[in-house]
């Protein structure tokens, strides 16, 4: 049996490569993608998997792949689940999945594995990519088979000569890519306790983020950022120095209680500096350029798109209809924004666009008013025929 494994070069999918070897006779194929997490050097991980006995090894840099086919309509969607985290686990899984079926085409695989837990949502964005994408596919998750507990998993690797990470002892559950970092486990499992500094990576405490604001200005063409600081650069360059800077000065720390997909309720927190500035700056131009019409109906669709992605259903054809109809909102999505970053706080301080739909000679309290007034006072009389009907009838 050959079976394609994603592997982060982490405890368990280590554990795994073993388990899979042992329990099904199995030639294992590990997958190692760079979605910016920055785990350190991919050649590496693919000498630990072979040491451990992997037939074969791949990496995959999909950062560009990342960013231009799940991150961008995530911008246009102003995705966030509850109204609060970004999504970039539920974004990176079904790439992580499509993956998978890819190598395991190529390589007439049996099936595919990883290496996600029975509790959570990644299991199910993984199966439900896979089976989306090729029915007959086995999916095995191993941790969601066995019954080990952490320790007896630790004393699993021990026994069969797998080097054990440092950061076993790190009672944080991690999941990193380039649209955040999100942590849980450990203290976080009491909703009560504040987060730690020990359980942040990515962004500065903002009591000790510098005394002085930073300005930062963000292009947007058609609803995708172009440029920072008016430098044009390649979109993931981008988000990696809007993970600098603005996680330097603290931004984008989310604490939450999220509701899973499995039906638990869970203590999240995220890192997320980038996007939480890309998603500010982004829904404030829309204000600027949709007509108040498409303004009002568009969260509605938003959240559902959300909802979908974090749900696991990338695949599911409402999610295209949605995305559709998203991606046509976003044509005259474009301008600058400009943003204040102190200390924690990402806000927009100001706002411009070809496209705009401010009108200053309609809005201006000052000289150059182009609004008709004398026009103000019979709309009201037709605006308000329903309510003086209806406090006429009050007075019968
Ligand atoms: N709660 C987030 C989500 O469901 C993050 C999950 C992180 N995954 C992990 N394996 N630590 O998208």
């Amino acid at each position: 049996m050959k079976i394609v494994l994603a592997y982060s070069g982490g405890l368990d999918t280590s554990v795994c490569i073993k388990w899979l070897e042992e329990k099904y006779d199995a030639e294992v194929i590990t997958l190692t993608m760079e979605l910016g997490q920055e785990s350190g050097d991919l050649r590496e991980i693919e000498e630990k998997a072979k040491k451990l006995g992997a037939v074969k090894t791949y990496s995959i840099d999909a950062q560009s792949e990342f960013v231009e086919n799940y991150i961008n309509p995530a911008i246009w969607a102003n995705g966030l689940y509850e109204g609060k985290y970004p999504l970039a686990t539920a974004l990176g899984r079904p790439l992580i999945g499509k993956w998978m079926v890819d190598i395991a085409h190529k390589e007439g695989a049996d099936a595919v594995a990883h290496g996600s837990t029975g509790k959570g949502n990644d299991q199910v964005r993984l199966d439900v990519t896979v089976k989306a994408l090729d029915p007959k596919l086995k999916v095995i998750a191993p941790v969601r088979q066995w019954p080990m507990t952490r320790e007896e998993e630790i004393n699993y690797a021990r026994e069969h000569d797998i080097q054990i990470p440092v950061t076993v002892d790190d009672p944080y559950s991690y999941d990193t890519n380039l649209w955040g970092k999100s942590a849980e486990a450990g203290p976080l499992e009491d909703p009560m306790n504040e987060p730690k500094e020990a359980c942040m990576q990515l962004t500065a405490p903002p009591e000790q983020a510098p005394d002085e604001p930073h300005y930062v200005s963000i292009d947007f063409h058609r609803g995708l950022p172009v440029a920072l600081d008016e430098k044009v650069v390649d979109e993931v360059e981008l988000i990696k120095q809007l993970n600098q800077l603005a996680g330097a000065h603290g931004v984008g720390r989310i604490d939450m209680i999220e509701d899973r997909l499995v039906g638990i309720k869970s203590r999240e927190t995220y890192e997320c500096p980038a996007a939480t500035v890309i998603l500010e700056a982004h829904k404030e131009l829309e204000r600027l350029c949709l007509t108040r019409e498409q303004n009002s109906f568009k969260p509605a669709l938003d959240q559902k798109w959300g909802e979908l992605v974090y749900y696991g259903l990338w695949y599911e054809p409402l999610k295209d209809d949605i995305q559709s109809f998203i991606e046509n909102t976003q044509k005259y999505v474009t301008g600058k924004v400009r943003l204040k970053l102190y200390k924690g706080s990402c806000t927009v301080v100001g706002r411009e666009s070809p496209q705009s739909l401010y009108d200053l000679g309609l809005a201006t309290y000052d000289k150059g008013d182009s609004f008709d007034h004398t026009s103000a006072e019979g709309f009201i009389n037709i605006w308000g025929l329903p309510s003086r009907t209806s406090g006429e009838r009050k007075k019968r």
